[in-house]
């Protein structure tokens, strides 16, 4: 019988995508057990905890590079912070171990754990700062979007791509004030809107799921949370352009510090993630893309979706764990 090598940094990152989705179970059923107590901070820090915890365990030797924010500001998966037990591989992680805090808080849906995971020096280390995002999914030629054009320009070039009318187009935006015009320029052209009032990592990757009738993500949200997404779609496809809003002296210097030579670089994906990446998400809250963490009598069940680059496999996992003490840890 002819033997199959299979190359073994390609076996270990195929455990590995199994063992990040362990990483994202624990924080999410961490974060839900606060769903709803309207206590924001104690349902991130809850999930920061079991997420630290969890990514110790992992064979990686690991570097937070999207984190809960800045050595000094944030004791936990601050950017920087090495992790894992150092057995394996060199690898950037992105984590927001709450994405959706206030959802989770006013128990709303679509908050998620998730975290991205690439070999080290490929994800774009973003400070914690705001970003312009535009995203569409697969399947369109490239240069259907620009960050660069307005956005009813860009509802009209993804209806053509599309070979529809522009009613027939959905743009997802979060729900802020920033985004006034922009909403009634997608509304002029006769396109709908569709309003989030958190949680665009999820709003980003919708574009690439067609159950959800989402086309195209367009507006401001947080430079974390836009390498997340981006980490999606690199295993799933779509396409995205972003570009960092550095509005302060202070946030300047910040940018150079982390190694940022251009603050008012347009990003592709590629330039986002350079090279082959994992993502996982477990749902916290029931939403469009996932289940929440269900607390039955005997055991928690969990929805994760977990994405590898180098094949473009997405996994929905649902796990029912019946080892309850792990958890109670939490
Ligand atoms: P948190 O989980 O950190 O609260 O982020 C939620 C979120 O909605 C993100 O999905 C989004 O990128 C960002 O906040 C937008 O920021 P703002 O609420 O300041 O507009």
């Amino acid at each position: 019988m002819a033997s199959i090598t299979v190359q073994p940094h390609l076996v270990l990152e195929r455990v590995l995508t199994i063992e990040i989705v362990r990483v994202t179970e624990r924080a999410a059923v961490s974060a839900a057990r606060l769903r709803g107590h309207g206590k924001d901070k104690a349902s991130d820090q809850a999930a920061v905890d079991a997420m630290r915890r969890e990514l110790n365990n992992l064979p990686i030797d690991g570097t937070v590079v999207i984190g809960e924010g800045e050595m000094d500001e944030a004791p936990m998966l601050f950017i920087g912070e090495k992790v894992g037990n150092k057995s394996g591989p060199k690898v950037d992680i992105a984590v927001d171990p709450l994405e959706g805090t206030t959802l989770c808080a006013k128990n709303m849906p679509g908050a998620i754990a998730t975290l991205a995971m690439a070999d080290a020096g490929t994800l774009l280390h973003a400070p914690d700062c705001y970003m312009d995002k535009i995203a569409i999914g697969p399947g369109y030629p490239k240069g259907t979007i620009d960050l660069d054009a307005p956005a009813d320009e860009n509802i009209l070039r993804l209806a053509k791509a599309k070979g529809v009318k522009p009613s027939e187009i959905t743009a997802i935006l979060l729900d802020r004030p920033r985004h006034a015009d922009m909403i009634a320029a997608i509304r002029k052209v006769g396109a709908a809107v569709s309003l989030i009032s958190d949680g665009d990592v999820a709003g980003v990757i919708h574009c690439a799921e067609p159950k959800t009738g989402i086309d195209i993500y367009l507006g401001i949200g947080g430079a974390p949370e836009g390498v997340l997404a981006a980490a999606a779609l690199r295993c799933i496809g779509g396409q995205m352009q972003t570009r960092l809003i550095i509005d302060t002296e202070e946030l300047h210097e910040r940018t150079i510090k982390m190694g940022i030579k251009d603050p008012r670089k347009k990003y592709d994906i590629e330039d986002m993630v350079k090279g082959d990446c994992l993502f996982a998400a477990t749902g916290v809250t029931t939403g469009a893309m996932l289940r929440g963490v269900m607390f039955g009598k005997d055991m928690i069940e969990t929805e994760t979706v977990v994405m590898r680059s180098v094949t473009g496999t997405v996994r929905k996992i649902v796990a029912e764990h019946r080892q309850l003490e792990k958890f109670h840890l939490d």
